[in-house]
């Protein structure tokens, strides 16, 4: 299948320390709806300890795939570390680009550097409420199913037991 005209190319590359304009761009371009679901709460901005956390990528225990169209951010997904082996997921895609396979190939590629990086275990908090999320988790690992704590389903993964990802081969 070919790209629209139209449609700019998307393209992916693994974040550094500091490059808090990536992020500031990705998070500005996600809806009050898109931010309660990323941060399981409402954030009309970025508290500066928040922002500097996420910012604060340093290619092994907290590890960042961005996701640009045209050169302009438009998603991100990143594994922190919580213990040895075991980190969590989350990611973000801009409103206007979400259901577009993006979220997919971001997390895809996240994944992949967190196996690289010695990661076995991943593990997401979403909201119950949050369908898009909830397909994301079904199309990483089929087959899982996430515990419901309230509001929230908790997913966790074995890394080591699925598939590496398709990303590297779908990347454009
Ligand atoms: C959740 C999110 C990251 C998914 O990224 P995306 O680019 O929109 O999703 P994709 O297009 O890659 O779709 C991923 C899978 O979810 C499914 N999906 C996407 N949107 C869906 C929806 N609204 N309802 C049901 N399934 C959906 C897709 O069909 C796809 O599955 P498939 O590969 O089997 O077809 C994105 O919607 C987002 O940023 N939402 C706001 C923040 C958030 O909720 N983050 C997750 C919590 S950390």
């Amino acid at each position: 299948m070919t790209t629209p005209p139209s449609t700019p190319l998307v393209t992916l590359r693994e974040l550094g320390p500091g490059e808090y304009d990536v992020l500031d761009a990705v998070v500005a371009g996600l809806s009050p709806d898109s931010r309660v679901r990323r941060f399981l709460g409402p954030v009309p901005e970025l508290a500066p300890a928040v922002r500097d956390a996420l910012a604060a990528v340093d290619g092994r225990r907290h590890l960042a795939v961005a996701a640009f169209a045209g050169g302009r951010p438009i998603g991100i997904a990143r594994l922190v570390g919580e213990e040895p082996g075991r980190a969590e997921l989350a990611v973000e895609v801009v409103d206007a680009w979400q259901g577009r396979g993006v979220g997919s190939r971001l997390a895809r590629a996240v994944l992949d550097r967190g196996r690289e990086a010695g990661f076995t275990t991943v593990v997401a908090d979403v909201l119950a409420e949050n369908p898009a999320a909830r397909g994301l988790a079904r199309a990483l690992f089929p087959g899982l199913s996430g515990r419901p704590e309230g509001t929230e389903i908790a997913f966790t993964a074995d890394l080591t037991a699925h598939e590496p990802s398709r990303a590297v081969a779908n990347a454009a």
